[in-house]
């Protein structure tokens, strides 16, 4: 071989090389890619989405980034179902016609869940206002069940069958929500097989926050897998995720991914969001400091490091991890706006309140790359 064919060879493997290793940044990512697509094979990624994400900006920035949706308020029992005889179909059908022209999977969020303001009260009482019956408030579920999933069968993927049924307290299992009081544990039993006969196709999860808590992991790991020793049609676990700058820690999500993963079902990240606050779980009163609401260089660069090791485990976990969704779209709206504490503006996400990459946006992205 002539001197001058080597060091062609070696020049072009030295540019490979470096442009392999080099991080992507704005200046060198091919234009038409997204976040899905970097992620394209590991995991989908999603968003929880309302009416206005299906316009303008928004709907450009989901379609080029996304490739999975979760209503996040439209499905759940309270606004679809006000009252006994009354379904609101209008968003739902909207958002899932989006997907379909889209091509964008959909999670089903969700059939119970026992949070006051959004489950209503008709459910729970008879006809003269007393409380309901057992069988009555189990008749009601299952007809809820089979009417929903029965509109969308085939359109979505998974479903959040229970949601946040596990007791925040130490020495409590399950919450004691209206649901229990009637039902016991039994409704979260039927509400999976009442899913699973509705629409065999679909995978079923069981959906909970504050996972990463060693003694609420604990309870949740016990739920699902007496459900799935009983038989019960389950087939993973949804981590909400609502995390924030100071937790998890590296260990705490490296030993909660394990811990759940060991059950052999798939897991689900499906509400994640990065506060750049402290976590607070309670919402609470405003306080003279929460008037401090900038992203300054130390919040971002905390939030950075945040999302780079969330996503290097959730790439260790790649083989259990099936689906991972942002709780939202961008800064310009999250619910933390007005969680913990009403009307203090936070910034949880990848992309900012123009809508553009932030700089965990790339951290994230040089995770896989
Ligand atoms: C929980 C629920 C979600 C949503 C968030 C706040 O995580 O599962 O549906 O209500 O709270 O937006």
């Amino acid at each position: 071989m002539k001197k001058f064919q080597v060091s062609a060879i070696v020049l072009a493997a030295a540019i490979v090389i470096s442009s392999c290793s080099r991080p992507l940044s704005p200046q060198t990512a091919a234009p038409n890619k997204g976040l899905k697509d970097y992620y394209s094979k590991y995991f989908p990624i999603g968003v929880a989405v309302n009416i206005n994400s299906l316009r303008g900006a928004d709907s450009a920035l989901l379609v080029k980034e996304f490739n999975s949706i979760t209503p996040e308020n439209d499905l759940k029992i309270g606004p679809i179902h006000p009252r006994e005889d009354q379904y609101n179909w209008r968003n739902a059908d909207a958002i899932i016609a989006f997907a379909q022209r889209n091509n964008l999977k959909v999670r089903g969020h969700n059939l119970v869940w026992h949070y006051d303001s959004q489950t209503p009260r008709w459910i729970f009482e008879d006809k003269d206002g007393k409380q309901a019956s057992k069988e009555l408030v189990l008749q009601r579920l299952k007809d809820h069940i089979f009417t929903v999933m029965n509109r969308y069968k085939g359109k979505i993927y998974a479903w959040d069958v229970a949601n946040e049924v596990i007791s925040d307290k130490r020495d409590e299992y399950l919450r004691p929500s209206d649901w229990y009081k009637i039902c016991g544990e039994d409704y979260i039993i039927k509400a999976f097989q009442w899913a699973h006969e509705a629409d065999p196709a679909a995978l079923l999860f069981y959906n909970d926050y504050n996972e990463i808590d060693p003694v609420k992991r604990e309870k949740i790991h016990r739920l699902v897998k007496s459900l799935k020793d009983a038989g019960v049609p389950i087939h993973g676990i949804g981590l909400q995720a609502h995390w924030a700058i100071n937790e998890p820690s590296r260990g705490q999500l490296d030993s909660t991914l394990s811990r759940f993963a060991d059950l052999g079902l798939q897991l689900h990240i499906t509400e994640l969001d990065i506060s750049v606050y402290p976590k607070e779980h309670n919402a609470r009163d405003r306080k003279a400091e929460d008037a401090n609401t900038s992203f300054t260089p130390e919040r971002e660069q905390a939030q950075i490091e945040k999302y780079k090791m969330c996503f290097e485990l959730f790439k260790k976990y790649r083989k259990h991890i099936t689906s991972v969704t942002f709780w939202n779209l961008s800064d310009k709206y999250s619910w933390l706006d007005n969680f913990p504490v009403q009307n203090r503006k936070d910034y949880p996400l990848l992309f900012d309140q123009k809508l553009e990459r932030k700089k965990a946006y790339w951290e994230v992205v040089n995770v896989v790359k």
